[in-house]
């Protein structure tokens, strides 16, 4: 087991340095479960709460984390190599592009990630800090332990001297469970317009939760979607191959497992529009025939009417200078910002001040 150490670079001298680059990839890997410290009224025997409200809600609504069971995480992995699904690919060209003005404006010692996944994107950030020479330990944060041990094990082999700490948590427990780095200096970061799923409010909370994280002169990388012509947004949740459709009915596969529920699948279709008027794409589920739904482990019947929706995803298109006022108005000064040419996609760089 790798002791609770904590290595400060400003400290180190050439002989330690070298000392960070063990054959031992275990000590160089710590993974902390926070799971279990979650309120009683987030805990797993009240998770299905989250269900319940949602479907006795008028229109009825179900938590897109309902996607993720393993599935619909190798559908997700799947919807980002989709040809019509732009934000994946445009946001790693930019990072191809800019990882190492983004290394070197910030020269953080400690990176934290929101959300790791498979930590494919991750790769472009750590070259790019690699590059410049000094022990680096990386924060993965994800509530899935199987895919976080894994990718963590996999940057372990490929970066000798990177130190992983990985925590499998919400990204709000996470965050409050984050200490004070005593290394040099700390930045979080949020890729793949994840930020989209969350409405306003949330969004406004996520944002007091990152500023409560970093000190002073810290920062946060934040990768967002942009607003652009909605034929290109509503290919890239109506796909051709239908990967998308079967990732939100997959949900209701999820829910049956789950709560031993009694969906028929075939009974629902996908649907996903742009709403111009609130600027974001919207995911339901279309009922094709009036039928009940029981789901045993949470003993409620649901009714659904013939034409009648369950919305599942919002994903919000954000417009560039508004949301940098609402980051510099949570104290998350905005610093710099890349984009690509057709300007689909921005990763915004904020220092905490
Ligand atoms: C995870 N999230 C940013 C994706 C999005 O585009 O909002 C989820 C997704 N839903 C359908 N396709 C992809």
């Amino acid at each position: 087991m790798r002791s609770e150490k904590i290595i400060d670079v400003r400290n180190l001298t050439e002989s330690s340095v070298t000392l960070q680059h063990s054959s031992l990839e275990e000590e160089r890997l710590q993974i902390k479960q926070l799971l279990h410290l979650l309120a009683p009224s987030d805990a797993n025997s009240s998770i299905g709460r989250d269900v319940i409200q949602g479907l006795t809600h008028i229109p009825k609504t179900l938590p897109p984390k309902y996607f993720y069971d393993d599935r619909g995480s190798q559908l997700f992995e799947k919807i980002c190599e989709l040809p019509e699904y732009y934000p994946t690919r445009t946001e790693a060209w930019i990072l191809r592009q800019y990882a190492g003005e983004i290394a070197q404006s910030t020269r953080a010692c400690e990176l934290v990630e929101l959300g790791s996944g498979s930590s494919t994107k991750t790769r472009l950030l750590l070259d790019a800090y690699h590059a410049l020479g000094y022990p680096l330990r990386y924060i993965p944060i994800d509530v899935s332990a199987g895919i976080l041990e894994s990718s963590a094990k996999q940057l372990l082999r490929e970066y000798p001297s990177l130190e992983v700490q990985g925590l499998v948590s919400t990204y709000e427990l996470a965050l409050q469970h984050l200490t004070p780095t005593q290394l040099p200096s700390r930045m979080i970061f949020f890729l793949g317009s994840t930020l989209g799923n969350l409405n306003f409010q949330e969004c406004d909370v996520f944002f007091s939760q990152i500023t409560a994280a970093l000190e002073g002169g810290e920062y946060f990388l934040l990768g967002v979607d942009l607003q652009k012509p909605k034929q290109v947004l509503e290919a890239a949740y109506n796909d051709s191959q239908g990967v998308t459709a079967e990732f939100n009915l997959n949900m209701l596969e999820h829910l049956n497992w789950r709560f031993q529920g009694k969906f028929d699948t075939q009974l629902f279709e996908h649907c996903a529009f742009y709403n111009d008027q609130v600027n974001q794409i919207e995911m339901h589920l279309r009922c094709l025939k009036s039928h009940s739904v029981r789901l045993e482990a949470l003993d409620i019947t649901v009714d659904f009417e013939v034409g009648e929706t369950i919305m599942t995803e919002i994903s919000r298109k954000f417009d560039l200078d508004v949301i940098q006022q609402e980051l510099q108005a949570k104290g998350l000064k905005p610093r710099q910002v890349w984009t690509d040419p057709k300007q689909w996609f921005g990763l915004i760089l904020c220092q905490h001040c």
